[in-house]
């Protein structure tokens, strides 16, 4: 492949459009990547909604563009479709788009709310919400895990953290999806309201915290000192971060955890078997997932990229599940397999943007696979499955399963 631009061959043979969000409902868009790794691994596209990019889906070449932040910037915005007078207000301020020492400066700012002993109290809290949960749903009937489950998780973490009032956490979570819905319904400017929502939000709650800070982020924000302090447009800009990089992901994460066993039955078989496998387990799961569909960079000068030459200016797109099945990195990739090691999947990122949120995230679903191991004896698939239309995160929109409840089955743990 060389630098001119080239229609993808499997695009031009009217496969699925992977730019149009309808394609991760209803396409086999996983047999398509296959064929690209094989065939194309770094082309370039021409895409009716988003222009020409370069997309990636082999993991070698991801992982080297998500290691050259001095090549591949994230300051022009990490995703096809954002609004450019979003991502300039926000380039520089906010985490996920600022390079360099801003990025660096924003990062220690909030770090010590994301080192393992801060994110490893929350653990009881969690724990002890999701077995109130599963006492509740794990009863031999079938129950849409999205809904009574996955949305709620992430957002007992993420408000919870950022110290948002639990009544408004339902209401919060609508605005941060609604600013992100890829559906035929939404619109620009249904998305452009649902945003500025999140930010106005976030500014009262500014006003509240300051003159009576609690224990959460946004008082520890306000209240730092000294010349690295943020100033509140930044502390906003990163509130809205953290929601839109907290929420979907782990959402998403969780209903992928329970379709995984679902899927497998041996594997929840094995995992009962030997609880010592859930962390090796969270991996695979986040592998398997694959909660980010893409992330995109722009390159700042001219680079080559396995045969590709980048021209300066240019967008590069990283299709994260992808590069989680790529067969030269991840053997049988479509299997999953709670005891895979190494496992080097690229779900939580790569380089210096890698997510700040890893702990949570994987304090998260650890702490749901011990309490299904506790409550759950069984999860069975009952057929109905809506995949999520969005080409920004990859998931879930609706799973029934049955939860059998672990006490149900002799012998079990948590059994009689
Ligand atoms: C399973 C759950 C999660 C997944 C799969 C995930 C995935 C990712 C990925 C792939 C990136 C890199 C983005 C890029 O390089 O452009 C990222 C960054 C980020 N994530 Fe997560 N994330 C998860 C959970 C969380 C949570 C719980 C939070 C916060 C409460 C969070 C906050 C962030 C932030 C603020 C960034 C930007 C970091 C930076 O630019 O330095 N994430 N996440």
């Amino acid at each position: 492949m060389n630098g001119e631009a080239s229609r993808c061959p499997a695009l031009a043979a009217g496969d699925p459009d992977l730019t149009d969000p309808a394609t991760y409902r209803d396409a086999d868009y996983f047999a398509q990547w296959r064929r690209a790794r094989r065939e194309h691994p770094v082309v370039r596209l021409d895409s009716p909604r988003f222009g020409a990019f370069w997309s990636v889906t082999a993991h070698a070449a991801a992982r080297e563009v998500l290691e050259r932040p001095e090549s591949f910037t994230s300051t022009r915005g990490m995703r096809l479709g954002g609004e450019a007078g979003a991502v300039s207000a926000a380039s520089g301020g906010m985490l996920v788009v600022s390079d360099g020492p801003a990025h660096a400066r924003l990062r220690s700012a909030h770090a010590p709310w994301f080192a393992g002993r801060a994110v490893a109290r929350l653990k009881d809290t969690l724990r002890s919400r999701l077995d109130a949960k599963l006492a509740e749903l794990a009863d031999g009937t079938p129950v849409d895990v999205v809904a009574r489950l996955s949305r709620s998780l992430p957002t007992w973490l993420v408000c919870g953290m950022l110290g948002v009032p639990e009544e408004d956490w339902e209401e919060l979570a609508a605005l941060a999806a609604a600013a992100f819905d890829e559906t035929e319904t939404s619109t620009a400017a249904a998305r452009r309201a649902a945003s500025a929502g999140v930010f106005a939000y976030f500014a009262e709650l500014l006003d509240r915290r300051r003159p009576d800070p609690g224990d959460d982020l946004v008082s520890a924000l306000l209240q730092q000192s000294g010349a690295d302090r943020l100033t509140d447009e930044e502390i906003l800009l990163n509130c809205d971060g953290l929601v839109n990089g907290g929420l979907g992901t782990t959402r998403h994460a969780v209903s992928g955890a329970v379709l995984a066993f679902a899927a497998h039955p041996r594997e929840w078989r094995r995992l009962r078997a030997d609880p010592r496998s859930v962390p090796t387990a969270v991996e695979e799961i986040l592998r398997w997932a694959s909660p980010p569909l893409h992330m995109m960079r722009t390159a700042t000068e001219d680079v080559r990229l396995g045969d590709a030459l980048i021209r300066a200016g240019e967008r590069v797109v990283l299709w994260i599940p992808s590069c989680n099945r790529d067969e030269s990195v991840f053997a049988e990739p479509d299997a999953f397999r709670i005891d895979r090691r190494p496992n080097p999947h690229l779900s939580l990122g790569g380089g210096p943007h890698y997510c700040i949120g890893a702990s949570l995230a994987r304090l998260e679903l650890r702490t749901l696979l011990e309490a299904l191991l506790t409550h759950v004896a069984r999860i069975e698939f009952d057929g109905t499955l809506v995949r999520t239309p969005s080409t920004f995160l990859h998931g879930l929109d609706r799973l029934e399963v049955t939860l059998m409840p672990a006490a149900a089955v002799p012998g079990s743990p948590g059994g009689e």
